[in-house]
């Protein structure tokens, strides 16, 4: 095949530019009936091509990852720091996972069941029949919860209560303008001031952890214990400024996205009866209730989650930059452009998913589909390394929720930039029916 180049590159209008941010669903449909697989773009002075179809995704994916740079590194840098896992690359990226990968690795799991499910009943106590809740209230606080336990070996304390204020505090000072335009990171403007304040609260909290930790060393099961175990290569430990880059990394990874899973499964669950029905019986036919570990094997729970971050995928793309030339889909993409794999325009492409805006989780059950077809956590080389431990939380926590209260969804919600995530710009309002005996 003969290779061709895209079209030159235009930078968006001021309208599209919102519909990025604000509607990037209808964004990437209007890319792909204008351009088809692959979509030239420009934004803040760098050319960008996105990639729309499982096709693209596959070729990106299965490129050699010598010839990609982080995307977005400058502006990652001030956000989690220069030892964050976004912003390495080559050997010191891989050094990194491999330190990072045995506690959030799938053979693991089983343990953090119990942790999951009693965090989980915890906050479903504070439910009330006949009630109005935001269901992203609760799962943000699940979430947190669990990543306070498994990442922070907290469980009560002063030092829990200050984090959860902090991780809390994180989450609200999130926002799309300053993770994406670098050049607001400044102290000039509110919102990043509101970050880096929250950012240095974090740091101050890690570092008195990291101090009791030191002073009374012994077995741990969380990930900042493993952290100050692991040796490199060469012998030596991690230093605290890579520890706290890591950390916060996690955090701001991991906490809301998980909790806007879980948000959608229950608004989508409320909207659709039958499915409820169906997915309740199949926790009751299954001893899920007397032994929780019985639901991460569960067909239907499975396609329920799944179906769930596909019609809502949390992070609406994974870049990469080209630091050589690639041939991707008979075009020559040059050195320097930013390829945007479009997680979201994939998950709701028609050709590979028919009916793609209708909530179907039987679609799950009747064909399997590919890393580059269904890829909410990214691929390849930098796949998300917390993809099985939110996998995991997702289905234990949806299972002890639908297990013990029945639910409406109460009004119409839609997907959102908070920050690096998109989320539920409502928060998922629903009313709590009843406790299901
Ligand atoms: C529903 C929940 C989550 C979603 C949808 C998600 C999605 C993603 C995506 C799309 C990427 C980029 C992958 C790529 O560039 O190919 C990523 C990277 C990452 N995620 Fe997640 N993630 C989730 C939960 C978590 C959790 C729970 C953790 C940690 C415990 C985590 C830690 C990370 C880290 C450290 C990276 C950077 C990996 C690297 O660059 O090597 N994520 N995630």
């Amino acid at each position: 095949m003969s290779l061709t180049s895209l079209p030159p590159a235009a930078p968006p209008t001021l309208l599209e530019l919102w519909q990025h941010f604000n509607e990037p669903q209808f964004r990437y449909a209007d890319l792909r009936k204008r351009f088809g697989a692959l979509a030239p773009g420009r934004f803040d002075q760098q050319d960008h091509v996105m990639v729309l179809t499982a096709e693209g995704a596959r070729d990106v994916f299965a490129a050699d990852p010598a010839g990609y740079d982080a995307f977005f590194k400058d502006g990652f840098t001030s956000i989690a720091g220069p030892a964050s896992l976004w912003t390495l690359t080559g050997a010191e990226h891989r050094r990194e996972r491999q330190l990072f990968t045995p506690v959030v690795h799938a053979s693991h799991l089983a343990k953090y069941t119990k942790i999951v499910h009693d965090i989980t009943h915890t906050y479903l106590e504070e439910w009330q029949a006949g009630k109005n809740i935001k269901a992203f209230d609760t799962t943000r606080a699940i979430s947190r919860d669990v990543i306070m336990r498994l990442v922070f070996g907290l469980e009560e304390g002063p030092l829990m209560e200050e984090g959860r204020k902090i991780m809390d505090e994180l989450s609200h000072a999130s926002n799309p303008l300053i993770v994406f335009v670098a050049q607001l990171q400044r102290s000039w403007f509110p919102p990043w001031r509101r970050y880096f304040r929250a950012k240095q609260r974090f740091g101050d909290w890690v570092n008195r952890i990291l101090m009791e930790r030191r002073l009374q060393p012994g077995e741990t099961d969380d990930v900042i214990g493993n952290m100050l175990a692991a040796r490199y290569e060469d012998g030596s430990p991690m230093q605290d400024n890579e520890i706290r880059d890591e950390l916060i990394t996690v955090l701001i990874g991991g906490h809301e996205t998980t909790a806007a899973v879980l948000a959608w499964a229950m608004y989508e669950l409320g909207r659709h009866p039958a499915i409820l029905v169906k997915l309740q019986d199949e926790l009751a036919d299954s001893g899920a209730a007397s032994d929780p570990a019985v639901a991460v094997k569960l067909p239907y729970l499975g396609a329920v989650c799944d179906e769930t971050i596909r019609l809502h995928p949390i992070l609406a793309e994974c870049a990469r930059v080209l630091t050589k030339p690639m041939d991707i889909l008979g075009h020559t993409v040059a050195a320097g452009n930013v390829l945007i794999v479009s997680i979201l325009g994939i998950h709701h492409d028609p050709a590979l998913y028919p009916e793609p805006e209708r909530f179907r989780p039987e679609r799950f059950l009747e064909r399997s589909y590919s890393r580059a077809e269904f890829l909410p956590f990214g691929g390849a080389h930098r796949r998300c390394l917390g993809a099985a431990l939110s996998e995991y939380e997702t289905r234990i926590a949806l299972a002890e929720i639908v297990l013990h209260w029945d639910f409406e969804t109460i009004g119409r919600d839609r997907d959102v930039r908070h920050g690096v995530p998109m989320g539920p710009k409502y928060g998922v309002p629903v009313r709590i029916k009843g406790r299901r005996s």
